[in-house]
């Protein structure tokens, strides 16, 4: 089932790297990604998108926002719209990371109507669930994925290219890694929730695990048959470390 999944490693470069190491990052990054089996995708700060996006122009590298707003424009100071990373050569945006939802106060029904103006733009929305460390310690890890996936995908239109990242909220920067078993358990159950909703579309959607993903651990995490490849955040900010992670994987 996973061979007809085409893989994803994307970089999350989160408020982090200045135009210069982008560009040393980049020089790395696009000789590379055309010559691997695999979805190579940069999320960097908005403000440096449209760089991103002519560096990489005429490679595979996918190009994406962090974050943005539903409506197209109008009187909302600080907000990018899809249409505006669209326009800087963008092709995808990050919904409902776990900072945005904790830091930002982000909700569900925040989240959902992103992606659905993301897909209302062309963009590909790449839509973040997970439980918090408190959630986990009370059995409640799957109860709050049921909840997130099937609010998150209300307002979003079934398509195959839609991406969904499992971050489970207390791995992220944390150092702790779900364990490969407990990421394959939350992440197949993630796609069975997709599948109630979508139908058999759900064996074609792409779901990523992120948390503390670096390159000795990626090979353990894409073995697990349903994990499709990673949101990696720490470990993506220098291009050596982002290779070795796409490297390990797809060699695993
Ligand atoms: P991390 O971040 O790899 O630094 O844990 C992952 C993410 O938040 O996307």
């Amino acid at each position: 089932m996973k061979n007809r999944r085409k893989e994803i490693y994307a970089a999350n470069w989160k408020m982090n790297l200045d135009s210069g190491d982008i560009r040393g990052f980049m020089e790395r990054i696009v000789p590379y990604a055309g010559t691997v089996d695999a979805e190579v995708m940069i999320f960097p700060p908005a403000v440096y998108l449209s760089s991103v996006a002519e560096q990489a122009a005429g490679s595979p590298i996918g190009v994406g926002a962090q974050n943005m707003f539903w409506e197209r424009n109008g009187a909302y100071t600080g907000e990018i719209s899809a249409l505006m990373i669209k326009d800087c050569g963008a092709g995808y945006v990050l919904c409902g990371h776990s900072e945005r939802r904790h830091f930002f106060g982000e909700s569900a029904e925040m989240v959902t109507r992103k992606a659905g103006a993301a897909q209302d733009e062309g963009l590909i929305p790449m839509i973040c669930v997970g439980e918090t460390l408190e959630e986990r310690e009370q059995g409640e890890t799957l109860e709050v994925l049921h909840k997130d996936i099937y609010c998150s995908l209300s307002d979003v239109k079934p398509d195959k290219r839609v991406i969904i990242a499992y971050e489970p909220v207390w791995a992220i920067g944390t150092g702790l890694t779900a364990t490969p078993e407990d990421a394959e358990t939350a992440i197949a159950y993630i796609r069975d929730q997709v599948r109630e909703l979508w139908g058999d579309l759900a064996d074609a959607i792409r779901i990523l695990y992120g948390g503390s993903v670096k390159p000795g651990n990626i090979a353990e995490l894409m073995a697990c048959p349903n994990i499709d490849g990673a949101l990696v955040g720490g470990a993506s900010l220098h291009a050596d470390s982002f290779i070795d992670i796409i490297q390990n994987g797809v060699n695993r």
